[in-house]
């Protein structure tokens, strides 16, 4: 009945990596090590990391006409993305400039360039992937009312999936969709403002929730995560891994989640799995490279068999199993 197990929209980037002994600091200026340009944004990874997983997956994004919109069409064909939905120009490709330290944290810088073009209209013009895809899942790197027109084209019996990031306030309607909606701790307390007068991660999950969605996880890095839905709030275990880099782990999370989701998992089950290949996802330099496959993310699981569920704690890594390296997540 449906063509794709995922219709992922949102950003697509060239990510200029550098490598850096620490990160710099307000009007400081550190050397680092070579250039990298790899394939990145949050749109993009989201589309790769559930090909990579065996999903039927589209992409629905605006690159610019250059040699970063190629790179990046390229690397969506290459990982069987269907790039029907990849519309070209009316801005250059958005540019994330990122160094990442030796824990494997980084710090980002996005120009949007063409994903700030991406419009309503766009999606409009788009609705058959969206009569033709079991979930949808959606990122804050494109205009906010695009998010909104993609909740307006869903079809009947689809499921919406939204991490919000880089995090914004959000209207009634889009937070009604989102199922689940996916936060780290800094989203959490962008999203919650004033509300948000308690340190306890559960009480994040239960204050969003309470603000329309139809369920909620929060992601705690090294504590794991939670899941909070009308049966109450639940926590997911971590993963123990060597974290290299923790780029577009958390986008790998949330295609795992969605594509689990869709294939009939519980919210617990999706974000357990979804744990294990944000896990992977940290062990390998870049966003996209360091994607698994399903055998990889069951080859991790083996090489892991006694993880076990943690009391969440306030960690704010966006996803469980970004953790200081060798740490047992
Ligand atoms: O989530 C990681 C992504 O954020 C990078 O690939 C970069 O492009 C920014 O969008």
């Amino acid at each position: 009945m449906y063509d794709y197990d995922l219709l992922v929209v949102g950003s697509a980037n060239a990510d200029l990596v550098i490598g850096v002994e620490r990160r710099p600091a307000a009007g400081e200026t550190v050397l680092g090590g070579d250039l990298a340009t790899h394939p990145g944004g949050k749109g993009a990874n989201q589309a790769v990391a559930a090909a990579r997983l065996g999903a039927r997956t589209a992409l629905l994004a605006r690159v610019g006409d250059d040699a970063h919109g190629r790179l990046l069409i390229d690397s969506q064909r290459a990982a069987g993305v269907d790039t029907v939905g990849v519309l070209v120009g009316g801005a250059p490709t958005g540019v994330a400039l990122i160094t990442v330290d030796p824990s494997g944290d980084n710090s980002i810088v996005v120009s949007p360039g063409a994903n700030g073009r991406l419009a309503p209209a766009d999606v409009r013009a788009a609705v058959s992937l969206f009569h033709t895809s079991r979930v949808v899942s959606a990122q804050l790197e494109i205009p906010l009312e695009t998010v909104v027109e993609v909740v307006r084209n869903l079809a009947p019996g689809s499921r919406f999936v939204l991490n919000p990031s880089p995090p914004r306030p959000l209207p009634g309607e889009v937070l009604a969709a989102c199922d689940p909606l996916i936060v780290n701790e800094h989203e959490a307390k962008v999203l919650l403002g004033e509300v948000c007068v308690s340190e306890e991660p559960a009480d994040w999950a239960r204050l969003l929730l309470a603000k329309g969605p139809k369920s909620v996880v929060v992601t705690l890095g090294a504590e794991g995560a939670l899941v909070a839905d009308a049966h109450g709030v639940g926590s997911v275990p971590s993963v123990t891994v060597d974290a290299v880099d923790t780029t577009g782990a958390g986008d790998a999370f949330t295609a795992a989640l969605a594509v689990r989701l869709g294939a009939g998992a519980s919210l617990t089950e999706a974000a357990g799995f979804a744990a294990r290949v944000g896990a992977a996802a940290v062990t390998k330099r870049g966003a996209q490279d360091s994607y698994p496959t399903a055998a990889e993310v069951e080859a991790l699981c083996c090489a892991h068999p006694g993880d076990t569920p943690r009391t969440p704690g306030t960690r704010s890594d966006s996803v469980p199993g970004t953790s200081e390296r060798g740490e047992t997540l």
